[in-house]
Formats: structure tokens, sequence, C-alpha cells
């Protein structure tokens, strides 16, 4: 077992794993450990689905986007809100069933991805590897089904998990100061802007440039510095006012949405 601040410090994603299968035992120890997370009025208003079946995968896939961590990994982890079980509880209880609004799929949310991180450390903290994935959110719909979920049940976050096969480079972080305020926010001027960024924007372009793909995406979507790739080419205003469409219609569907 790793020390505790080594888990944190040497943290990378992981996109790259070995055959290896991981080890029922361990996956449950470490899926324990994410339970002992923070939960808002300890009601643990989430549910974890591991998911190791090949077939499972292959449709998890194209909604993931065809990242190849899905083939790749032996297993993945999706963390859902969930306030179907604590409902069903209740109601057998003749309480008030509630959790129909938006508050709690927030307060599911959150407490997923807490668990999902004190899930992510302890694998980490025995020498497994994951990468979280976006795609958990944004095809959140249609995962829903794939995993058969209920209603008052929606994913939120998810990521593969198995033996690394890849040591990448530990990616920047922007300067403690840049990110951290005492007592008061203390708003940016521009100076203050480029200097936080600098050194993100120094390691991005490296990476970028190095890399023949990242250099051409670069090149044909016309952006010319990291600010621009991040909203000309990865995160568009179109797209995420898509996602944001989809995620409502997710919501909505799983009797989320009452405002009333
Ligand atoms: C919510 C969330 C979603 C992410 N989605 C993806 C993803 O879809 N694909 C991917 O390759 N990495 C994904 N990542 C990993 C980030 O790209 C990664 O954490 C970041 O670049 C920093 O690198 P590091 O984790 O190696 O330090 C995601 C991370 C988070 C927290």
């Amino acid at each position: 077992m790793r020390d505790f601040h080594s888990v944190l410090n040497e943290h990378r994603s992981i996109r790259k794993y070995k055959k290896t299968p991981v080890k029922k035992e361990l996956i449950q120890k470490i899926l324990d450990a994410g339970t002992r997370a923070s939960s808002s009025g300890n009601m643990q208003p989430y549910s974890i689905i591991v998911t190791t079946d090949e077939d499972l995968k292959k449709e998890l896939l194209p909604l993931h986007f065809n990242q190849s961590m899905v083939m790749d990994a032996p297993v993945l982890v999706t963390f859902c809100a969930d306030f179907n079980r604590m409902r069903k509880w209740l109601k057998l209880n003749q309480a008030p069933e509630n959790f129909d609004n938006l508050m709690s799929y927030l307060i599911g949310m959150i407490d997923a991805t807490l668990a999902s991180q004190n899930v992510a450390l302890a694998a980490e903290a025995e020498g497994l590897g994951i990468c979280f994935m976006g795609t958990t959110l944004a095809s959140n719909k249609e995962i829903s089904k794939v995993l058969k979920l209920p209603s008052h049940c929606v994913p939120v976050v998810g990521f593969s998990l198995g033996y690394p096969d890849e040591m990448p480079e530990k990616r920047d972080r922007l300067p403690l100061d840049g990110i951290v305020h005492y007592e008061t926010y203390k708003d940016y001027s521009d100076t203050r802007i480029e200097e936080i960024y600098h050194q993100k924007e120094t390691e991005g372009m490296k990476r970028y440039q190095k890399d023949p793909k990242l250099r051409e995406m670069m090149r044909e979507g016309g952006a010319e510095n990291l600010a621009q790739v991040y909203t000309k080419l990865k995160y568009t205003r179109e797209s995420h006012l898509n996602y944001s469409k989809d995620v409502f219609d997710c919501l909505e569907e799983a009797g989320f949405l009452h405002f009333q």
C-alpha cells in the first residue's frame, strides 16, 4: 500500500491498461473505501455500477465517444446520483418520498462525485490506475438505458480502472496562489491572469506541438494558442449547449425536474 501523500502527488490519469483482471476482493475493498466519503445527511444517494462484461462495455464504447480505455481497461465504474433506493425506503415507511427535484439531483451528484474520488484514491493506493470519463455525463441518457437505471437514478461520473500499462508525465496544475483566496475572493487583473496561466500555456503548447495529431487538430481548427484550443476545439459553445440539452432531458426523464 502506497503512502497517502505520494498517492495524491503522483496521480496521473491512466489510459492504457494491462490485461490483468482486477480481483473481485480488491474491487470490493476500494469501493468500500469510497463509501466512507462524507455524505449529505448520510443518505448516500448514489449507486456504483461496476462493469466488466465485454458485451456491455462494447455497448458503452460509442457512448464514451469510442475512448480506447473503455475496452482496454478490465473494469468501468459508473457513479450515479440515486434517490430511487431512498425513495423506496421512504415509501415503505409511509414517509413523504420527496427528492424528485433539481436540489436532490445536485445532492446526489455531489455525493456520487465525492465517493468516486475516494474510490479513485483507494485504487491508486493499491497500484491501480484510473481515468475519469466526462462522457458519462455527456451521454447520461443513453448510458442510463444500457445500465438499466430506474427513475431518480442518473449517471454522474465514471472511470476506467485497471493495472497501468503506461506512466504518463505528470500534468501541470495552476499555481496554488492562483486558486486560493484567503478570507474573501480577490478578483484577477489581466496581468495576474497571465502569470497564473503562463506555465499551463507553455506546457500545454509543448504537448500540442510535440504530438502530430494534436498539432494537426490545432491547425485545422484554427486555434492559435491554448486558450483557443479549449473553446474553439475542445469545449465549443455549440457542443456544450447540446450536452446541456441532453443532460436536462435525462434529468427530466429520470424525474428530477419537478418545480412544485
Ligand atoms: C470529470 C472528469 C472528466 C474527464 N473526462 C475525461 C475523458 O473523457 N477522457 C480523458 O481522456 N480524460 C478525461 N479526464 C481526465 C483529465 O483529462 C485529466 O484529469 C487532466 O487532464 C489532468 O491530468 P491528470 O489526471 O493526469 O493529472 C477527465 C477528468 C475529470 C475530472
